[in-house]
This record gives C-alpha cells, sequence and structure tokens, in this order.
C-alpha cells in the first residue's frame, strides 16, 4: 500500500506527485484556440509513484509523460508513466526499492541486476518513435498517440548503454546527434561515446573518446557541421563518496573543458577548449558564422543543483542561470571562449525555433524567475522571449508563487519563417488546484496568453517539453 510522502521541497508544493494516468478527450480552452495549431505539445517529468524512505532528488522520481493534442479545433490530453524495469519492480512490492540514483548501497537486494532507470528527462521524437530519455540508459519507446511503454530503442544492438537527454535533432537533415556518459560505469574510463543516427533510425557515425573526468555531460552544442560537447566540473567521483563526501559535486576552481570536432569526424579530430568552470546545461541554439562557433547558452558560475566538493552548497541566486552567447574560433587560430552576457534575467529552460536547430537564429523562448527566491522549488513565475538582435525582452509574469513550464516554440500549420507562430507553457498558478497550457504569439508573450488549455488538476512542474507540428515529417504517424 502507498504511504504518505516526505515533506520534501521536491515532494510538495509545484512538485507534489499526482500519481495517476488519465484521458482527457476535449479539454476546455479560454480565449481563442488558433486555427492553425495542429501538432502535439509532450512534457515529461518526475513524478514519483512512491515515497523515498532515503531521501530524494528531483531528478530521481519516475518519469510521468503528458501528452496534448491539437487537432480539428479541439485539444485532447493523456498522460502515462514510463513504465521501465524500475517502475515495474516497485509497482510489484508496493514500495520505493531503489536508493538515491539507484544507489545499490542504499536499494533492497530484490533489485540488485534491475536497471535504475525513470525514463523522466525528455520526451522526443524522431524517425516517427517517441522517446522517453535519461541519461545512463538506452532510450526507451512509447506509443506517441497511447503512451504506451513500447521497448528499449537500441539501434539494431548499437546502443544498449547510456544515451543522452539532449540529442539535438537537426530538423533540416533529420539526423540526431547524440552521446552517452558513464558508460564504463561510474568505476571505469571516463568514456563518451558519439554518435549521428539519420532520419531513418541509421547509425551513420560513431565513436567513443576520453573525457577529462566523469563530468555529468548534460547537452552537446551542435552546428551544421561541428559538434562541441561541454565538460562542466560537475563530477562524480565514488573515491569522493567513499570517504563521506558528496558523489556527484561541483569542483570549485576547475575548468570548464569542451571537445570540438565535425559532426561527421572522429576522436582524432577532436581539439580541446577550455575556459573558467561553468555550469552550462541548456542551449538555446548553436550555429556557425564567419569561421566561428556562436552558441547562445543558459551558463553560471556554478549550480545548486548539486553540492560543492567541499561539502558547501550554493544558493540558487548565486547560482541563477542567464543567457550567454559562448564565440568559439574555428579555424584554430585561438582555443579561448569568448563570453558575453545576453540576457541577465534568471531563466531555466532556453529554446529556439526547433526548426533552425544548428542554424542561426534570433528568437528565444525560456521559462524565467521574476520574484522567486528559487525559481527551481517555488516556481518560475513567468516567460520570456528574447529577440538577440534587437535585445529586446518580451516578458509575462504569472504572478508570483506560480509554476512556469518550459517555454517552446509551437509554428503555425505551413510556417516557414523563423518564430512564425505560437510559443506554449504549461503553468500551474499560485494557490490553484488547476494547471493550464498557456499559448501565446510568438513575438508577443508579453500580450499574454491567446488562449488557455484548462487541466481541472494540478500537474506537477516537470523537465522538458517539445511541440511537434503535424506538417512536419517527423509527426507523421501521430496524425496519419
Ligand atoms: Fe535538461
Amino acid at each position: 500500500m502507498a504511504q504518505p510522502f516526505s515533506d520534501h521541497p521536491y515532494l510538495t508544493g509545484h512538485h507534489q506527485p499526482m500519481r495517476f494516468e488519465a484521458h482527457a478527450p476535449d479539454l476546455i480552452v479560454e480565449g481563442e484556440l488558433p486555427d492553425d495549431l495542429h501538432g502535439v505539445f509532450y512534457r515529461t517529468g518526475s513524478e514519483p509513484l512512491y515515497d523515498p524512505p532515503e531521501g530524494y532528488h528531483w531528478f530521481d522520481g519516475d518519469g510521468m509523460v503528458y501528452g496534448f493534442f491539437f487537432e480539428d479545433g479541439r485539444v485532447s490530453m493523456r498522460n502515462k508513466w514510463v513504465r521501465t524495469e524500475k517502475f515495474d519492480a516497485e509497482l510489484t512490492a508496493g514500495k520505493r526499492l531503489f536508493g538515491v540514483f539507484g544507489d545499490p548501497a542504499t536499494s533492497d537486494p530484490s533489485v540488485q541486476g534491475v536497471r535504475y532507470n525513470t525514463g523522466n528527462t525528455n520526451i522526443i521524437l524522431h524517425n516517427g518513435k517517441l522517446m522517453a530519455v535519461m541519461e545512463g540508459c538506452p532510450a526507451i519507446e512509447m506509443d506517441p498517440r497511447s503512451l504506451e511503454t513500447r521497448d528499449y530503442l537500441d539501434y539494431g544492438g548499437t546502443i544498449t548503454g547510456p544515451f543522452s537527454a539532449h540529442p539535438t535533432v537537426d530538423l533540416t537533415t533529420g539526423d540526431m546527434m547524440s552521446y552517452g556518459w558513464m558508460i564504463n560505469g561510474p568505476q571505469g574510463k571516463p568514456e563518451i561515446r558519439y554518435e549521428v543516427i539519420d532520419k531513418n533510425g541509421q547509425i551513420t557515425n560513431q565513436f567513443t573518446f576520453e573525457a577529462p573526468y566523469m563530468s555529468m555531460v548534460h547537452t552537446a552544442l551542435v552546428t551544421e557541421n561541428w559538434v562541441l560537447v561541454p565538460f562542466n566540473p560537475l563530477e562524480v567521483s565514488l573515491e569522493r563518496a567513499m570517504k563521506g563526501g558528496p558523489m556527484q559535486a561541483w569542483v570549485k576552481g576547475r575548468n570548464s573543458r569542451f571537445a570540438l570536432f565535425p559532426r561527421h569526424g572522429s576522436a582524432s579530430d577532436i581539439r580541446w577548449l577550455e575556459m573558467p568552470g561553468r555550469h552550462m546545461f541548456h542551449e538555446l541554439n548553436a550555429w556557425e558564422e564567419d569561421g566561428k562557433l556562436i552558441a547562445d547558452v543558459a551558463a553560471a558560475n556554478g549550480t545548486a543543483l548539486f553540492p560543492n566538493d567541499d561539502g558547501s552548497q550554493s544558493t540558487h541566486g548565486d547560482t541563477a542561470l542567464e543567457l550567454r552567447r559562448w564565440t568559439i574560433d574555428l579555424t584554430g587560430k585561438t582555443n579561448d571562449i569568448k563570453e558575453e552576457t545576453l540576457n541577465d534575467r534568471d531563466i531555466q529552460f532556453p529554446r529556439p525555433d526547433d526548426r533552425m536547430m544548428t542554424r542561426k537564429t534570433r528568437h528565444g523562448y525560456a521559462n524565467l524567475n521574476l520574484n522567486s527566491v528559487d525559481g527551481r522549488v517555488d516556481g518560475m513565475d513567468g516567460v520570456i522571449h528574447f529577440d538577440t538582435k534587437s535585445g529586446k525582452e518580451d516578458i509575462y509574469h504569472f504572478g508570483n508563487g506560480a509554476g512556469c513550464g518550459e517555454l517552446v516554440f509551437a509554428p503555425k500549420t505551413g510556417s516557414t519563417e523563423e518564430a512564425d507562430g505560437y510559443a506554449m507553457s504549461l503553468i500551474h498558478p499560485a494557490n490553484s488546484n488547476t494547471t493550464e497550457l498557456a499559448i501565446f504569439q510568438a513575438q508577443d508573450v508579453a500580450a499574454g496568453p491567446v488562449a488557455r488549455v484548462i487541466i481541472p488538476y494540478r500537474i506537477p512542474s516537470g523537465f522538458h517539453c517539445n511541440y511537434y507540428s503535424a506538417d512536419g515529417s517527423l509527426a507523421e504517424p501521430i496524425f496519419a
């Protein structure tokens, strides 16, 4: 029998798990639902089935996927857990069996040899396959419409270990650039596996290379021809854990290092770059321009997500992420990375018009913290649209205490121009038992939502969202 949940900042308030699966065939919409929106908005997050008695981390809950389907002038919704081996074992037992992040020292002996997978970090459509991903495991496939869990995607037995939670899909070519870190386990050599998977699901390039240390690699910056893999000084160390320190920690004073190589290159092509220690898990976009790689990223000089290596803990305020531009010389004249701040607002997940991922973009979207002490715990209370060319910001505040999810771009049916469409975000208003999917004009966020899809209960705060338009070839299987 399920027990009441612990009093933990990531298990209460905006984060309190709802723990049920639902289907709503025709949700109430306030305002005008645009008639040129035809597609699906997916959102995943961490929604533990059982209370974790040994402690908890925000990234440690079972993956729950929500799908909002915009078709025929209505919005339907479905949500389902990602049915991993971990989920099945714990549901059978009626309690949490795994320690935090699957720590064997605090896991129930019955799950020895069972893969720790939550599938909770991102939900991506590629080659017609809906992929629930977390780092540490291969992608697990879900039915794009029913959200039933299928099986692991191993690409013909080629990828059986860790996969990226942030593969980059280049919608111009259909290629997906991915990687895995900790592929030899926490005690093995710190190697990275990189691959290109084409629009038909074929691996067209794959190689491994040695990382400078066991760094948590959450994203890679990809342009039309290049890949830049960042190694933040966020290190996993069993040695430190054995001495009673944190297993995963921000190593103060250590530089960030970057592996730069051609998208279709090999390990022998890698050039290493370096800059002072940066926390960078999410990029807005990256592209090539005049012999340079330009990357617009959410970055900070530390992080509160994990403890520091000396046991101290940074605060959200000290380490708030802001939009910075990194410029890298591709000709090899210098290994320096130039950094400038484009906007110093406290943001979480920056996003472009995904159709232009890896190509030059001007517009960006993010959820934003205006008045919360800690946006991750208390809620990111606003959303922002950046015009990185003019520097203009375009903000909407949902009121103090609101929790806004990732703001993603959704193209108008048939549009091709950058930012010609809408932007949407899942919002939990303060002190409310409802949630809304707010839909904005993509270039006038400040005007407020043109439509609000009302979900008559509270959806917990989550992680990544993606919108797939029905006129994009990648989404065809859902709307055929
Ligand atoms: Fe992420």
